[in-house]
């Protein structure tokens, strides 16, 4: 959602950016002056470097088998106008229908949603929770198993990423005070997380409906007990009142973009788990120098409040634990460590509602986007993507230890065990020749040791739970938020979305606190006027980079890079709007990112600079590849490299909005004629007493006074046939 600031009342500030990196990597604009002034000139000698690597690079082995296709159908669909509509608006011949909308019952036990806040806390463990954001759809055989091929019956996850205050969840909004609501705060902690729920087909249509009953659906929220896997597990990091061996754990927090596995199972991404976590003034005396440095450098400074002081709702233990302050004699007999239990990603097995979700710390902790796997290839290894998303934060990817085995589809935790357990993480850096490095966080490697006087890392779960610093340390590139990831499945490449930053500032600037000059993978410098004054700057409207892994090898440590597209205004100058879009396709603030099974590229938006012309809204694409495009200078001087231009053919918009939302979250079923999409956060900016959206019963009545909601949203066509092509 976008950035909101100094609004500490509301239940869910977000603050989607609020932790920036204070580290003092070299920044590779220095790499950039160095080489301009050696070479005299960079122009060409970008396009010539970038040229030798991409030739250099075969087809790679992530991608090509997954469809029977080998380059991306043509968009057939008209696009849609920017608008700022209370509805969702979708091409013609196209059609939407609501599948399930916070307060839901997924069981047919509890009563409908009463649209006043009445539902009672504890039925949240069987409604459907707040803020709806990442999801995947995986298909559901008549056995009860996973199967990738089936489209009329399915399960759907859907990430609950926070709760929109102060709208729907709460009878009168949330109430106010220094000490929260008992309730109310009960309330919010189920409302967050993951539901599954099984979802069919009708008799006819390609519409689908939820299985309200089914033994498939299940609440994974805020306090699910979970275990940890991995490095770190056992660790004394981990150590808790709750779990004094560090082990286990309870709760998923700030669940944003999403995963899934090759062998069926879903992945649960905690992003902003920094809101819903405070720490006592003058904690920092009860703790080591070593444990204040990890502590600030995730933003968890002393004597900060969280957001939705939790940890103020009364002595259980459900509400002491959201405190992360020393408090007992140790870690055994506090919440000290509750800081280091978030942050991770987190295996669910859609398949059997009984399973305990799974942390597996291998893939390091930090403020997870996503974690977007390659396609797995029998003998190889299998690879996440994953990004950090808080300003100036990192790219990294994981490499599984164990070779894949597709005997291993449907084996759930087992697999996730065999694959997410042991393995490499590694860290990205982007140079300013187009190429880039994948760097080893591996204890006793690259200056990871209890010696670096950064933060002397005291063995392999040490890194894990402090990646942030690690990255620090390595010198890994400062990116422009990471938001989403996706893999190309035709050809390999990896696609991710750097929403905007306001922390760049002009390359002649001197850069003060956490702000950073542009560098050729986060060039822009400019500023976003609005009404004759400047409403932001910095890089507001965000662009998508991508690589090619060398050799096509998904677990390659170099690859090459490119700026795929920009996002601008389409009026914007030449070099704000480095993409050349146009009416049918400018957009702001890339967040939601996906391929489907086409290689049909789709981006939505979580955006607040272009909010004045259109809701957010969501564009498909056909891609082109790395190394298709052409050096190019930014706006405030900073050379790049950018991808071919998009076209009305390459780039349309498919999708607006309605008002105040945020476009995330999207699946397809296996036959490309089912789509869903979320809306989160409709009508953010308003009140209970002044609502300033009424969706998702909007859609059908224009007249409708009911609360604004969370929903996940099905898009057919009206001819039953394939999706956008
Ligand atoms: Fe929750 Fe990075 O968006
Ligand atoms: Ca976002
Ligand atoms: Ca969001
Ligand atoms: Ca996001």
């Amino acid at each position: 959602m976008p950035m909101l600031s100094g609004q500490p009342l509301q239940t869910s500030p977000m603050n989607d950016g609020d932790n920036t990196n204070p580290s003092d990597n070299t920044h590779i604009q220095d790499i950039i002056d160095v080489r301009l002034s050696r070479r005299g000139v960079l122009k060409g000698g970008i396009a010539a470097s970038t040229t030798a690597l991409f030739s250099g690079l075969g087809l790679s082995a992530c991608g090509g088998s997954s469809n029977n296709r080998n380059d991306t159908p043509s968009l057939s669909f008209d696009a849609v106008a920017k608008n700022l509509n209370d509805v969702v608006t979708v091409p013609a011949g196209y059609q939407v229908s609501i599948l399930h909308a916070l307060g839901d019952p997924l069981t047919t036990t509890d009563a409908a949603w009463a649209d006043n806040g009445s539902e009672s806390a504890d039925s949240y463990n069987r409604r459907i929770g707040d803020g709806h954001d990442g999801m995947h759809y995986f298909g559901l055989s008549d056995a009860g198993a996973f199967d990738a091929n089936r489209s009329d019956r399915g399960i759907l996850c859907v990430n609950h990423e926070y709760v929109v205050g102060p709208y729907a969840l709460h009878s009168n909004g949330r109430s106010a005070g220094a000490n929260r609501s008992a309730t109310e705060v009960e309330k919010e902690i189920y409302a967050h997380g993951v539901s599954v729920a099984e979802i069919r087909r009708g008799t006819s249509g390609t519409a689908m409906t939820m299985v309200r009953g089914s033994t498939y659906n299940r609440r994974v929220t805020s306090a699910t007990p979970m275990a940890f896997a991995g490095p770190a597990r056992g660790n004394a990091l981990l150590q808790t009142r709750y779990s004094t061996d560090g082990t286990t754990t309870r709760g998923t927090n700030n669940n944003c973009g999403n995963g899934y596995t090759p062998w069926g199972t879903y992945l649960t991404c905690e992003e902003n788990f920094t809101n819903v976590i405070g720490r006592a003034a003058g904690d920092n005396a009860l703790r080591s120098a070593k444990e204040v440095t990890a502590l600030n450098r995730y933003g968890m400074t002393q004597g900060r409040n969280s957001p939705y002081l939790w940890d103020t709702a009364g002595s259980d233990d459900l509400f002491v634990r959201w405190s992360a302050s020393v408090t007992g004699a140790s870690a055994a007999e506090d919440y000290r460590n509750i800081f280091n239990t978030f942050g991770w990603i987190v295996e669910i097995d859609p398949f059997n509602p009984n399973s305990t979700p799974v942390k597996y710390t291998g893939l390091g902790r930090f403020a997870h986007e996503g974690c977007w796997p390659c396609k797995a290839v029998a003998g190889k290894p299998v690879v996440f993507y994953m990004g950090d998303d808080s300003r100036n934060e990192y790219i990294y990817k994981f490499v599984s230890k164990a070779l894949w085995d597709a005997a291993d589809v449907g084996k759930g935790h087992t697999a996730g065990a065999r694959y997410m357990s042991e393995g490499t993480l590694y860290v990205a850096k982007f140079n300013s020749d187009g190429s880039g490095t994948w760097v080893e966080l591996t204890h006793g490697k690259n200056g990871l040791t209890a010696a670096n006087t950064t933060y002397p890392f005291a063995d392999q779960a040490d890194v894990l739970v402090n990646a942030r610093l690690a990255g620090d340390v390595v010198g890994a590139t400062k990116m422009d938020r990471p938001e989403w990831g996706a893999v190309n499945p035709i050809n390999g490449e990896v696609y991710m979305t750097l929403t905007n930053n306001s922390n760049r500032v002009s390359p002649t600037a001197t850069p003060t606190g956490s702000q950073l000059k542009p560098d050729t993978a986060n060039p822009r410098y400019y500023e976003d006027i609005k009404g004759g004054t400047t409403s932001q700057k910095g890089n507001p409207n965000g662009h998508i980079i991508r690589w090619r892994e060398a050799g096509g090898d998904p677990a390659a440590t170099t690859f090459a890079w490119d700026i795929y597209l920009f996002g601008a205004e389409a009026g914007a100058a030449a070099n704000v709007n480095l993409s050349g879009l146009t009416a049918v396709n400018d957009f702001s603030s890339p967040d939601g990112l996906w391929f489907d099974q086409n290689g049909m590229l789709w981006i939505q938006t979580d955006d607040g600079a272009y909010t004045d012309v259109t809701n957010c809204m969501m564009l498909a694409a056909v891609p082109g590849k790395v190394g298709d495009g052409s050096a190019a200078t930014a706006a405030g001087g900073t050379p790049t490299i950018k991808g071919a231009n998009a076209t009305e053919a390459t780039v349309r918009r498919f999708l607006v909005g309605p008002k105040q939302c945020e476009i995330t979250g999207i699946a397809m079923t296996p036959d490309r004629k089912t789509m869903f999409i979320n809306v989160q956060h409709p009508g953010e900016d308003g009140s209970l007493s002044s609502p300033t959206s009424a969706w998702p019963t909007s859609q059908t009545d224009a007249t409708s006074t009911k609360r604004p909601r969370s929903a996940t949203v099905v898009i057919t066509r009206t001819n039953g046939g394939e999706i956008a092509v």
